[in-house]
């Protein structure tokens, strides 16, 4: 598997892959928007592939954290692998690789809602373990964050998503 960063000629088949792994074709939206959008981090879009083939796609994007300051921190969404290439491995080296990556680019802290037994593998936690706040309605254990090397104890506060992700 050769983990990269995505090119324009790979947009057509990461909507394939996201729209296969969700049954649907809001989360590809979602990302075709924040690719347009000043939140995007062409470095941190992410393609895992085989034997040529893109099977698997992340996205890391910016969204802010918003108390006395607004502070930029990342948004993990959405990650999708193709159906048949699930439950083996490529999600985790993806996210893995995703998030290596963004601390090396010096970012702080990376927010995702998703399942809670997942995401706790790579380190992540509920976001009231540091005062972060979610706007959405999901329960408390799906929301959670990682701080990276340069986080500090500023990043407390509510969450503020792009309008894009209330679409989705
Ligand atoms: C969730 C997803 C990204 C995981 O990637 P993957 O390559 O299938 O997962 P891996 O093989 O790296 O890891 C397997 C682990 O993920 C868990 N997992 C797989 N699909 C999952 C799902 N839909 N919900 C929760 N956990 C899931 C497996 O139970 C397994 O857990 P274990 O290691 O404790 O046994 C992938 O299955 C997917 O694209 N699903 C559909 C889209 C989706 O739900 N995206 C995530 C939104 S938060």
């Amino acid at each position: 598997m050769n983990i990269r960063c995505e090119a324009s000629p790979d947009y057509l088949k990461i909507a394939e892959v996201i729209t296969s792994a969700f049954g649907q074709p809001n989360e590809a939206k979602l990302v075709e928007a924040i690719r347009n959008s000043e939140n995007y981090i062409p470095e941190l879009s992410l393609v895992a592939e085989i034997d040529g083939n893109i099977v698997a796609h992340v996205l890391f994007s910016y969204i802010h954290i918003v108390s006395n300051e607004i502070l930029p921190v990342l948004a993990l969404a959405p990650v999708a692998v193709s159906p048949q290439f699930q439950n083996q491995g490529i999600g985790t080296a993806l996210v893995k690789y995703g998030l290596e990556k963004a601390d090396e680019l010096g970012e702080a802290l990376v927010i995702v809602l998703g399942h809670p037994s997942f995401y706790p593998r790579f380190g992540f936690l509920q976001s009231t373990c540091y005062g972060i706040k979610s706007p959405f309605d999901s329960p408390a254990e799906a929301f959670m964050v990682k701080p990276l090397k340069n986080y500090e104890i500023k990043y407390t506060g509510n969450v503020v998503y792009p309008q894009v992700f209330n679409d989705v």
